[in-house]
Parts: C-alpha cells; sequence; structure tokens
C-alpha cells in the first residue's frame, strides 16, 4: 500500500514560464481521507485551478508527488489516466465544457458509457435520478444550449457523479448559480461525502461553502494553509 490516504500531494509546485518564470504553485502538501470535504478559497490567481488541475490528472507537468487511489500519477500514459480518472474522479470544471449539440441525459451517461457497455438502461434509470435530485426533471431531452448558465453547471455536477468516483475535484461549481442553487449543490455534494465517503474537494469563492466545510484550506499566491 503506497498511502493511506485517497489522495496525498507531496511538495507540490508549478511554474509557468510568462514569458518570464513565475512559480504558481509553491510546496503545495495535501492529504485527503475518504469522507473529507474540503474547500480551498483564495483570490483570483492565487492558483486554485491550477492545482485542481494537477489533483485531477488532468496536467502532469508539475514537481512533487501525487498518489490517487495507491497509484502513482506521474509516471501514467495519458491514457492510462484517462481511464483512471473516468473510474476514480468526477471533474467539475470552472467553465462546464458540456456537449452543447446532446441533450441533458445524453451529457451525462457519456462517462458511463464509456466505461459500462452492459447497463445501459439501469444507468439511464441513475443518471434521471441524479438530474431530478438537481431540480432538472423536466430537462432530460433538452439540448444542452437551450439551459441557463446554472443548469448547464448542474448538468456538469450530475455527469461527474454518474460514476460513483471516489473522489470528486469541483472547481467553482457554484459559480453561475443563485444562493439556492448554491445552497442545493452543496447540500448534496456534502450527502455524497457523508453516505458514501466520496471525498470532495471544492475551489470556491462562496463564504456560504467555505465556512460549512470540514476543512478549509487559503490558497495565497500559490501557498496553501489551513483557514
Ligand atoms: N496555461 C497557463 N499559462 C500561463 N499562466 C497560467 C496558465 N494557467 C494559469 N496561469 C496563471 O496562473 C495563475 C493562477 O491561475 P489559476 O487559474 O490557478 O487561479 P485561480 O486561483 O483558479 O483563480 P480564479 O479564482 O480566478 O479562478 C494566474 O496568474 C494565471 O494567469
Ligand atoms: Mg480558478
Amino acid at each position: 500500500m503506497l498511502s493511506k490516504y485517497i489522495l496525498e500531494a507531496r511538495n507540490i509546485s508549478k511554474e509557468f514560464y510568462l514569458p518570464v518564470k513565475h512559480n504558481i504553485l509553491k510546496n503545495n502538501n495535501l492529504v485527503v481521507k475518504q469522507g473529507d470535504l474540503i474547500t480551498i478559497h483564495g483570490e483570483s490567481g492565487s492558483g486554485k485551478s491550477t492545482l485542481l488541475y494537477i489533483l485531477a490528472t488532468l496536467d502532469t507537468q508539475f514537481e512533487g508527488d501525487l498518489i490517487i487511489n495507491n497509484t502513482i500519477i506521474k509516471t501514467q500514459s495519458q491514457s492510462f489516466l484517462s481511464d483512471f480518472r473516468n473510474k476514480n474522479i468526477g471533474f467539475v470544471y470552472q467553465s462546464h465544457y458540456l456537449l452543447q449539440e446532446f441533450n441533458v441525459l445524453h451529457n451525462v451517461l457519456l462517462p458511463a458509457f464509456k466505461s459500462d457497455k452492459k447497463n445501459k438502461e439501469q444507468l439511464r434509470e441513475k443518471a434521471s435520478k441524479l438530474l431530478t435530485e438537481l431540480g432538472l426533471s423536466s430537462y432530460l431531452n433538452y439540448p444542452v444550449y437551450k439551459l441557463s448558465g446554472g443548469q448547464q453547471q448542474r448538468v456538469a455536477i450530475a455527469r461527474a457523479l454518474i460514476n460513483n468516483p471516489k473522489l470528486i475535484i469541483a472547481d467553482e461549481p457554484t459559480g453561475n448559480l443563485d444562493q439556492k442553487n448554491s445552497q442545493m449543490i452543496f447540500e448534496l455534494l456534502q450527502k455524497i461525502s457523508s453516505e458514501q465517503k466520496t471525498a470532495v474537494i471544492i475551489a470556491t469563492h462562496d463564504p456560504k461553502i467555505y465556512n460549512n466545510s470540514n476543512i478549509s484550506y487559503e490558497m495565497t499566491d500559490g501557498v496553501l494553509r489551513l483557514s
């Protein structure tokens, strides 16, 4: 066993050349246990999304060590990581990247059909249930481009949850939402984390969220500190 944590990040640093070298992340450590709900807040540009992309295995160009679900991430191939993400990580992007021409249900089902070709009917039921919990039961067959920004963000959240990932990483999942819908999404993530022991990491600017998480970090100029 490489790590007793679902996610262990040690000394994570990252630089961008803009065009001169700029250290965006500086020696960050983070351990995440099953059932943890962790928030990261901090100024715009402080490095939250950059860190989440690394933790979600979407960016492997970093210094330091990352172990997720007993797998050393850095040395893996892109095709391994794509499969690994599909099975283990639900990622909600700051901009949601839905397929606009596909309907709501189809967008949510894409990651599920990728890893399970057999149980389509059960998966459809599961996706409808998730979308209903997110207040979208009347929109299952709507093409995504007909939904509002906040509705699309909720579809992206359902898509991240469909494969029951061990780890959910959400980059401002409530960024486009009003207070009522933000609260609904936060409560759903809390429920999943406590009932299914899913680990959840959320970057957010919303104090109602970061003041109510079990574990709250602040990112300041590329450095993560408990807050
Ligand atoms: N691909 C890139 N190339 C160069 N610089 C980048 C790149 N991506 C991000 N940066 C820089 O890294 C810094 C951190 O950006 P990041 O998106 O991580 O901030 P953030 O904390 O998520 O901000 P926000 O709250 O606005 O989403 C910024 O200064 C940004 O300009
Ligand atoms: Mg960001």
